[in-house]
């Protein structure tokens, strides 16, 4: 593809995008980046996560640096805003936009941002809606927040990753609706937990609940996805519970003392219950564990 690059509209690019991070959401959005016609350059601390890319047209990088060196982009896509920072802090050049697509909170967003401009770098907040599924078919939410003079020059990217984007604001916007979002998901996700368990404990079937709710005013299909994985004792991994806690301290953490967000304190502890059982690694249906293991006296 080098020397004729075309993107994913017909036109000809020659943009180059640095990919840190290529865990469950980064590897299909550098694919999908690749697809686009984009130059893609891969990092990953795990690097053979990162290889299979090698196959799908993207560049597997050495250190984040190597990545970086001459990138219009340097897209981030890691745990939090710790690992970000970490990864990034040597690698920002004037001449790259950031793009900070992992959910990170208000903080570290604030953080981040004060670091780019250090560094001379125009920063763009843009954390993603959407899990695995969507990453892999290019179907994300950008919730990309920042410089308005850059959303021209950012559309190629992030409608190679996303189907739909929104443009918030000054830098944070999209961080903030990415964590009223995710206080959605949270509370969604335990209260179907806790419909499903309370079934079992009442000798339901706990598929009637999600046949009872299917097709009416009640339905959502999260409740069948994650619900079906409660019921099946499978957790396929698209987004994991630790993750899922992560974001739960970043809502709370951004609701502040005057506000009572009780259903993400009740999913928070059911994720911690369900780690502390061993499921921090599988999908954030495993919150389902939390709500027997997170009882006393259970
Ligand atoms: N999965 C979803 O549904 C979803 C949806 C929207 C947003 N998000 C957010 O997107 C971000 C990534 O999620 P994911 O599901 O892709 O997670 P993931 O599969 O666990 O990937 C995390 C990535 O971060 C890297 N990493 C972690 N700590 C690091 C460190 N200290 N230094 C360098 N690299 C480090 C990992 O490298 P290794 O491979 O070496 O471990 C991996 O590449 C998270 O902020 C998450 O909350 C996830």
């Amino acid at each position: 593809m080098a020397g004729s690059p075309r993107g994913n509209n017909g036109a000809m690019t020659d943009t180059t995008v640095a990919v840190l991070g290529t865990g469950i959401m980064g590897a299909p959005m550098a694919a999908n980046l690749a697809a686009a016609g984009l130059t893609v350059r891969a990092w990953n601390r795990t690097r053979a996560k990162a290889e299979p890319l090698a196959g799908k047209g993207v560049e597997i990088a050495d250190t984040p640096a190597g990545a970086a060196a001459g990138a219009d982009f340097v897209l981030t896509m890691l745990d939090d805003g710790s690992s970000v920072r970490e990864v990034v802090e040597d690698v920002l050049r004037p001449g790259a936009v950031w793009l900070q697509t992992s959910t990170v909170g208000i903080e570290w967003t604030a953080t981040l941002a004060a670091l780019a401009e250090k560094a001379g770098v125009p920063f763009v907040d843009a954390p993603v809606l959407g899990t695995k599924q969507p990453a892999e078919q290019g179907e994300l939410v950008v919730l990309a927040s920042g410089p308005e003079g850059l959303r021209e020059k950012c559309a190629p990217v992030f409608g190679a990753i996303g189907g739909r984007t929104l443009w918030l604001g000054p830098a944070g916007a999209g961080s903030r609706l990415k964590l009223v979002a995710n206080a959605w998901v949270l509370a969604l996700t335990n209260a179907t937990a806790e419909s499903v368990a309370l079934a079992g404990e009442l000798g339901v079937d706990p598929k009637l609940f999600l046949d009872v709710i299917s097709g009416g005013a009640l339905d959502v299909p999260y409740a069948h996805l994650k619900g079906g994985a409660m019921i099946s004792g499978e957790y396929p991994l698209s987004f994991a519970t630790r993750h899922a806690a992560k974001d739960a301290r970043l809502v709370l953490a951004a609701g502040g003392e005057g506000l009572d967000l009780g259903g993400v304190r009740a999913a928070l502890a059911h994720l911690d219950a369900a780690q502390d059982a061993g499921h921090a690694d599988e999908d954030m249906a495993a919150v389902y564990y939390g709500l027997r293991v997170g009882l006393p006296g259970r």
